[in-house]
């Protein structure tokens, strides 16, 4: 027996990532990863489900084989181009030369409005982008043209010597003073439940409190780009590095002015996306496609890194302002809480991260009489977009802290204040959009991430090290995070998949989602080679593509896996159940006692390797590929109200960071994390504590040196590398583990798992709380701190 079939009949057992310093990270081949009951003993090793299996790319990533667009061999031809950008935040433009750009060698064409053939607007849903300015600019960054040249240094070089006549106009540059002008991108939005103000002045004690947290660059390794290729007769082949496929064939259709059948966009992976591929990509793609058309020739537009920056969006900076209500054991009574939503120049995804963020508020907590108010303000900077959590982390981030300071007034610990309002099992469980919370597995996750992790006593050693320690002091936090699985806009939880079995008994899958690196193509791959009992080896994930799959919504909200696992389960289960009947007329049994595992295909009567029921199954005229369809069962909101079920179900995890600040510089280290985190029946444990890592210290990042500073004029200064700091390897604490909680999804989802391509982002609030009890301990103003909590700001709060 071996460690496989012995696991499989206990309960799953954890998988521990990081431990200690030094030790290594999972090793995906020789883990064992954790089988499930569900799985039925025995089999497990046969399954490839719940096993942890490299990533489909891995080998070929680490090798420099994997092609991203910019690898894709160059059409004889080809043009590249570059965008000329606005250098003020908000004017008139009066006029464009182009003469010098034109004159330089080798520029072959300026690209602006005039040659949009289709309309000038960009068919987002809010319709309120121009394609390139018109008459006005609207950001520091904003594309007024293209120039496009032989080469891409050309083409670069000419941009810069594009000479623009603009007359600056007012500019709206931060939240307070837009929502002073009522300058909205979409209006508000409230949502309330009983009689806030009420609970609030009846209660024993009250806080209130304003508090900024930043935005933050998605700092893809691959930055936007997109390949456009004519095709015969007005068609169009795009490639680009995009989240959603689909999208990017309706805008580049749109803007051409021609039907969607005409436009095919293939995506094989991203080098990252973190949402700022989700509509973002389409920009790049539109305007190398109008570069196209004017020239007749192919034309590439990869973004140079600080172009990047200054163009595309980056999550919400928000500003918040409560004023809360609480009794003597810290348990919530009245919340009013008003957010302001730094949504840049145009809607584009601000109003669902905005109403993401209004259904985060309440975090894992129940929130009994409580009033949201949401501006979704519209300020001369990037629009900004997804980013992983798409506004659920500027929610839950301000309970959090309410609850921190809370427990700081009250002299509490904060871990007892957070179980004290945690939203119950059998009451207090219907959020305040009125969607009851069916699966909290909270209150038992949390404990058992205080005990593993010895969040008392270690509580109990920071208090004594802090009264002896002079310079250096340390904090410590344990922060929950529940999130919504589900898009919230109903019509988008939908999925396709196609499954071909070719006559040699190998097998492809293609499906509407799109490889980030999160791992979807491998889950997929795994789910499929079960559901035909064939061998991983066996199963191809190809490139997304339009023509293969149409109408596949983004792969976002973390559900890539949920919707397309399902629909290539449903395509791989059509073809399995064609090759079942034909067995079972060979062997004269039903359809039902045909089995498929190991690469064998098993009846009563005979054992058979697939390959030749598939050879003999194609020479009978059998149907060897399929399509598959899913869409989300359950869910349903209003949107005017903004109640409902918005989510299928929840994903649930919790965190402990300790970290050391030095009270002289304001300087800190996060030194131990220990996570516990909910993803149902993993169908692969290596790559989501991979997700589970990544997302934690992407998360890190955003709430401590990642900071995006834009000067007085609206011109973002950081916006390379240099000033710009994303979490290195040295940034990871050497302490860093990873357990998985071992239930499986209480929903119908596939093979029992959860989404996780989001969730743990938010546990790295954590760290910002570990950082401000840091800051409480040693004297300073919590209050102050706000995110990111760079050393300056800590060093601030110190010296309060
Ligand atoms: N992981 C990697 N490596 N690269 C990415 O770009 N994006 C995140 C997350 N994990 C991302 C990632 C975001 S924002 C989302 S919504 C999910 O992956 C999307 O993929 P999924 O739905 O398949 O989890
Ligand atoms: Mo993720 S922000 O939903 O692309």
């Amino acid at each position: 027996m071996n460690a496989r079939d012995k696991n499989s009949t206990e309960s799953p057992v954890v998988i521990s990532s990081r431990a200690d310093a030094g030790a290594p990270s999972v090793q995906a081949e020789t883990i064992e990863a954790p089988t499930h009951p569900s799985t039925g003993s025995g089999r497990t090793a046969l399954r490839a489900a719940g096993q942890s299996r490299f990533h489909e790319s891995a080998r070929a990533q680490v090798a420099g084989t994997a092609t991203y667009i910019d690898d894709i061999p160059e059409v004889r031809g080809t043009l590249h181009a570059a965008p000329v950008c606005s250098p003020v935040a908000h004017g008139i433009l009066r006029k464009l030369d182009a003469s010098a750009a034109l004159a330089l060698p080798g520029v072959r064409a300026v690209i602006d409005a005039g040659d949009i053939p289709g309309d000038t607007t960009l068919a987002a849903f809010a319709h309120d982008e121009p394609v390139f300015a018109l008459d006005t600019v609207m950001f520091t960054g904003q594309v007024i043209a293209l120039v496009v040249a032989d080469d891409v240094m050309t083409a670069r070089r000419a941009a810069r010597l594009v000479k623009l006549d603009i007359e600056p106009l007012p500019a709206v540059l931060n939240v307070h003073e837009a929502h002073a002008l009522e300058s909205y991108v979409l209006p508000p939005v409230q949502v309330s439940r009983g009689d806030a103000g009420a609970a609030l002045k009846r209660a024993p004690h009250q806080l209130e409190g304003r508090f900024e947290v930043g935005g933050q660059e998605h700092f893809y390794l691959e930055g936007q780009v997109a390949y456009v290729l004519p095709l015969e007769q007005n068609q169009w082949w795009v490639y680009t590095s995009t989240q959603h496929p689909g999208e990017v064939q309706h805008w580049v259709s749109h803007a051409l002015g021609i039907a969607n059948n005409a436009v095919t966009v293939e995506c094989r992976r991203m080098g990252g996306g973190f949402g700022g591929k989700e509509t973002q990509a389409g920009h790049l793609a539109v305007w190398a496609a109008i570069a196209a058309n004017q020239l007749k020739c192919p034309v590439k537009l990869r973004l140079d890194r600080d172009d990047d920056f200054m163009i595309t969006g980056k999550r919400h900076p928000f500003a918040y302002h409560y004023r809360v209500g609480f009794d003597d054991s810290g348990l919530l009574c009245g919340l009013e809480l008003e957010m302001l939503v730094n949504c840049g120049f145009s809607a584009d995804l601000s109003g669902p991260v905005a109403d993401r963020a209004i259904f985060h508020a309440d975090n894992a907590y129940f929130l009994e009489d409580v009033a949201v108010a949401s501006y979704r303000c519209k300020t001369n900077t990037q629009s900004h977009t997804a980013f992983r959590g798409f506004g659920g982390p500027q929610g839950v981030i301000v309970i959090e802290r309410i609850l921190s300071d809370i427990a700081r007034t009250l002299d509490l610990d904060p871990l007892d204040v957070r179980l004290r309002n945690l939203y119950g099992i059998t009451e207090r469980n219907v959020t305040h959009y009125q969607m009851q919370v069916e699966d909290n597995v909270l209150e038992p996750l949390m404990t058992q991430l205080a005990l593993t992790s010895g969040y008392r006593e270690r509580r109990e050693q920071i208090a004594a090290w802090n009264a002896s320690s002079p310079v250096i002091k340390k904090g410590l936090a344990l922060t929950p995070v529940k999130f919504g699985i589900s898009f919230t806009a109903t019509l988008f939880n939908q999925a396709g998949a196609l499954v071909h079995v070719y006559t040699d008994g190998s097998v492809q899958v293609n499906h509407g989602g799109t490889e980030m690196g999160q791992g979807l193509n491998t889950k997929v791959a795994q789910i499929v080679a079960d559901e035909l009992g064939v061998p991983f080896e066996r199963v191809l994930a190809t490139a997304s593509d339009t023509s293969k799959v149409p109408n596949a919504s983004a792969t976002a909200a973390s559900s890539g896996t949920d919707l397309n696992g399902r629909a290539a389960q449903f395509a791989a289960r059509h073809v399995r159940d064609n090759l079942a009947a034909f067995v079972a007329g060979l062997d004269g049994c039903g359809a039902g006692a045909v089995r498929f595992e190991g690469g064998q295909v098993i009846t009563e009567k005979s054992t058979r390797r697939w390959e030749d029921v598939v050879g003999t199954a194609y020479a009978n005229r059998i149907q060897l590929w399929s399509d598959g369809f899913y869409r989300t069962p359950k869910i349903h909101y209003d949107k005017t109200t903004l109640t409902g079920r918005p989510f299928y179900y929840f994903a649930y995890g919790a965190a402990v960071s300790e970290v050391a600040i030095d009270t002289l510089t304001g300087e800190y280290r996060v030194l131990k994390v220990d996570i516990l985190h909910d993803v149902g029946h993993s169908i692969n444990p290596a790559i989501d504590i991979g997700q589970i890592e990544g997302g934690f210290i992407q998360g890190m990042g955003w709430l401590t040196t990642e900071q995006l500073v834009w000067n007085g004029k609206g011109y973002l200064q950081t916006h390379a590398p240099s000033t710009y700091k994303i979490p290195a390897t040295g940034d990871v604490p050497a302490h860093f583990k990873i357990e998985l909680w071992p239930e499986a999804n209480r929903e119908d989802n596939v093979h029992g798992s959860k989404a996780v391509g989001e969730p743990p982002f938010m546990l790295a609030i954590s760290v910002y709380e570990a950082l401000r009890d840091a800051v409480a301990q040693a004297g300073g103003d919590a209050l102050l701190v706000n995110a990111p909590a760079t050393a300056e700001e800590v060093l601030q709060a110190l010296c309060a």
